[in-house]
């Protein structure tokens, strides 16, 4: 399960409801600058280092090898869900996964800082969670892994050579108490830490269905992002196969997930950004305010020029298109299909190399028709009929989508609830045309 936007598209939902069927449910990229928001029965939980199948009975949640892990946070994590009843899976973490350090945030707003001071346009407005140089780290090959934290002269030695590397920046915190806390933290998470790639192979060799959990998302890929704007992680389909060390030939399907609209937290190109009133609807009405920082998302319209870069990036077998219900009353629903260019060529496909030249396109809407207000009877209907129950007019939309992107639309949210979740039939199979046949009965 990947993010096709900017992030945030509700992925923490969709994972939520397909781990539901699975056995274990791996996070393979990313750290604590993922907020997935999990609305339970018994409340919210926002997720930061753990996936979500920690939540469910029988099912095993693991925070892999392709991630940077805060080991006092993941701690605090971990307490908090014991303490609200909600550990009920099984949590396992990777000796492999990354040391995301407190000396990392320091320097991540460091950095951010020294780009503005060079020039304000060029301030990422990162997490400052430490997640840009904790990866630096990781390919610097002075990084400390989880499994580290139980050799307390590794962890010294390489806090030692770390420090000495970052020797220009402020405020860092004294080594002999940071290498203490470490250690003694991870003596704390040794019950979980272990190697997980086997446990995983073991996993698909005896068919257990295996959910890996995407966080941030695919514009914001290092290298296929809107670079520089974007994550230090490979959050594609690709990635979840590197950082969770299952081989590629054994992914089965890859379900992209999209917001009926769009939002981007942080700067970068936002080609069908609104800043208008409508905007400012989508935002109060959809709640688009970051789980992780709290900083309000800009917000704007669904764009099928990403959604088709995402789709073919990723090779999504299907979508699951979340938040319709935020769109509900509203007389149309516009969708950018292409972008007109500052030479006025058009544009379908792709990404430019530059984000600077994505930032000056201009997006070329068709205007659907918008369906009904998500009241509790119509949502009741979709509980109790299924996809037949959704209005004429969103499932033009989703079929639009999906005659735009080539990929079949397979579930579809429409509230933030559970249980608000609605799969519509299966993908078709390879090799035919990919359209929506599943709901026409
Ligand atoms: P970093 O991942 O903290 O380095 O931030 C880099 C960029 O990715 C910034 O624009 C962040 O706002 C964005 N970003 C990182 N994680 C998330 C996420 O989970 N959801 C949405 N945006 C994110």
């Amino acid at each position: 399960m990947i993010g096709a936007q900017f992030g945030d598209e509700a992925k923490g939902k969709i994972s939520d409801f397909l781990a539901a069927d699975a056995r274990y449910v791996v996070r393979s990229a990313g750290g604590p600058n993922t907020g997935h928001t999990i609305h339970l029965p018994e409340g919210n939980v926002v997720l930061h280092q753990v996936a979500c199948g920690v939540l469910r009975h029988g099912c095993v949640g693991v925070s892999g090898p392709g991630m940077v892990l805060q080991p006092m946070k993941l701690e605090e994590e971990v307490l908090e869900l014991q303490r609200r009843g909600l550990l009920r899976g099984e949590l396992v973490v990777s000796e492999r996964a990354h040391v995301l350090l407190p000396v990392h945030e320091i320097e991540d707003a460091w950095q951010d800082d020294l780009r503005a001071v060079k020039n304000p346009g060029a301030q990422l407005g990162t997490t400052r969670r430490g997640i840009g140089p904790a990866y630096e780290d990781r390919y610097g090959r002075w990084g400390i892994r989880m499994g580290d934290l139980s050799r307390p002269a590794v962890v010294r030695e390489r806090l030692e050579l770390l420090y000495a590397v970052k020797a220009h920046l402020p405020g860092l915190p004294p080594i002999d108490p940071l290498a203490a806390q470490l250690v003694e933290t991870g003596a704390r998470l040794a019950p979980y830490v272990r190697p997980t790639e086997t446990m995983l192979w073991d996993a698909v060799a005896r068919g257990d269905s295996v959910l890996l959990e995407g966080a941030q998302s695919t514009l914001l890929d290092v290298d296929f992002g809107t670079y520089p704007y974007v994550t230090s992680s490979h959050p594609t389909s690709a990635g979840a196969m590197m950082g969770s060390g299952i081989p590629p030939t054994e992914l089965d399907t890859v379900v992209g997930v999209a917001k009926a609209y769009c939002t981007r937290v942080g700067a970068g190109p936002f080609p069908t950004e609104d800043s208008g009133p409508r905007g400012e609807f989508l935002r109060r009405v959809g709640g688009e305010r970051g789980a992780t920082t709290g900083r309000e998302r800009r917000t704007g319209w669904l764009d099928l020029v990403l959604l088709r870069y995402a789709a073919r990036l990723n090779g999504f077998t299907s979508l699951a298109i979340t938040k319709v219900d935020v769109l509900g009353g509203e007389d149309t629903v516009p969708v950018c299909v292409q972008y007109v260019l500052p030479d006025g060529t058009t544009v379908r496909d792709g990404l430019p190399l530059d984000a600077s030249d994505l930032a000056k396109v201009q997006p070329v809407y068709e205007r659907l028709d918008g369906w009904p207000l998500f009241h509790e009877r119509l949502k009741e209907r979709v509980r109790r009929e299924g996809a037949s129950a959704l209005p004429v007019p969103l499932r033009q939309f989703l079929e639009f989508i999906a005659q735009e992107t080539g990929v079949p639309v397979e579930y579809v949210g429409y509230g933030p609830g559970r249980e608000e979740t609605v799969w519509l039939g299966p993908p078709a199979p390879p090799g035919r045309p990919r359209a929506m046949t599943a709901w026409s009965g």
